[in-house]
């Protein structure tokens, strides 16, 4: 069978051809719909360095400011060998394996939709899929960093558009939040846990990812967050410990990075006993298992969505005349093929259930 995830993967890319990505668009609830796992935090709190420590690679852009300024759905693709490289869906003939050109071309795409001088964010997402024998099949949205105050010339409602922005992705029922908070902070104020708190007050679909244990002053520690005892969640919390600035700065690659992050929870007395369920590597393991259950268990109303959606596709293209050769022609065309491939492979999954075979 399919992985599940490349199969979700395959329908996000689909809606964000066709133009739907929530609003205003051609099938307004597939795409909403579609299980996936948000990253939320406050401007610094370290999710640039979270993401890039799941995938292995530099590749997203650094700088102070709002630098992510458009949601970048990134899908992580494991292949069996080969090397690694990226593709943007805007675009599809491209393949990236130099990881500082993906950088600038999620810049240049970023500006291209938000005007450069402006300072402005947009809702458009960018799609990024990385293809790599060393990543687990997962598909994570960058979100722009929640902040308190406008800078540089920033109007002053781009505090609230932002705080809108990931409020619109993360009071989805399917959207998993990885709420990056940094230890070197109060919980309290953090916030990542403030906002995932109001769209999911049990803590049912939100993972805590605490950053910056390094940086925490000497004398605390914490073990009380990790252990779920300051604040409770349903999953277990995750500590990690990024590359700081000054690692950065002497481009110290992610290989020796992770391996540092693994001694650093193996060797300090405080965390010796959490060991096994912190850090990058566990972290990264943790949700492509935790995504895979959650398609799961949602594949039945996908299902009758994507029935639905190819009924009215169908009745849209003999409205059209089928013209194949049109833009919307082709992208609906493109759309029904890939629901047909879920339908196909949905069925085949319950033929393998009910036969007794397990996949
Ligand atoms: P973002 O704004 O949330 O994307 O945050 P970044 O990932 O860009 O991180 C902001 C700054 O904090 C950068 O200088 C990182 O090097 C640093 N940083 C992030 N996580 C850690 C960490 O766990 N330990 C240390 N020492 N520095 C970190
Ligand atoms: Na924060
Ligand atoms: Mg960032």
């Amino acid at each position: 069978m399919e992985n599940l995830i490349s199969l979700v993967n395959k329908l996000q890319r689909a809606c964000t051809a066709l133009g739907d990505h929530g609003e205003d668009s051609a099938l307004p609830t597939l795409w909403d719909s579609l299980p996936a796992i948000a990253v939320v935090g406050g401007q610094s709190s370290g999710k640039s360095s979270v993401l890039e420590s799941i995938v292995g690679k530099d590749f997203l852009p650094r700088g102070s400011g709002i630098v992510t300024r458009r949601p970048l759905v990134l899908q992580l693709h494991k292949i069996d060998e080969g090397r690694e490289y990226a593709e943007f869906l805007h675009l599809p003939r491209k393949r990236f394996t130099n990881f500082a050109a993906v950088r600038q071309e999620i810049a240049d795409e970023t500006d291209r939709e938000t005007g450069r001088s402006s300072r402005q964010i947009s809702t458009v997402p960018i799609h990024l899929s990385i293809f790599s024998p060393n990543v687990v099949n997962l598909t994570l949205i960058d979100l722009p960093g929640l902040t308190k105050v406008a800078v540089d010339g920033q109007p002053d409602s781009i505090v609230q558009d932002i705080e809108n922005m990931v409020r619109s992705y993360i009071e989805k029922p399917n959207c998993v939040i990885l709420a990056i908070s940094p230890a070197n902070q109060d919980l309290a104020t953090s916030d990542a846990i403030k906002i995932s708190r109001e769209v999911d007050p049990q803590g049912e679909r939100t993972l805590g990812v605490l950053t910056k244990i390094d940086l925490m002053d000497k004398g605390t520690d914490a073990v009380e967050i990790l252990e779920g005892k300051s604040y409770k969640l349903q999953f277990p919390w995750i500590g990690v410990v990024n590359r700081s600035q000054a690692d950065i700065n002497k481009s110290v690659d992610m290989i020796a990075a992770r391996r540092r992050e693994r001694e650093y929870f193996a060797t300090t007395p405080e965390y010796k006993h959490l060991t096994h369920r912190m850090g990058s590597e566990h972290l990264g393991k943790m949700l492509s298992k935790h995504l895979e259950t959650v398609i799961k268990s949602r594949i039945p109303g996908i299902q009758s969505l994507i029935s639905k959606s190819i009924v009215e596709i169908e009745a849209e293209l003999s409205r059209l005349g089928r013209p194949i050769a049109s833009d919307a022609g082709g992208k609906l065309y493109m759309i029904m093929e890939i629901c047909r491939g879920f339908d196909q492979i949905y069925k085949e999954h319950l033929d393998g259930v009910r036969s007794g075979g397990d996949k």
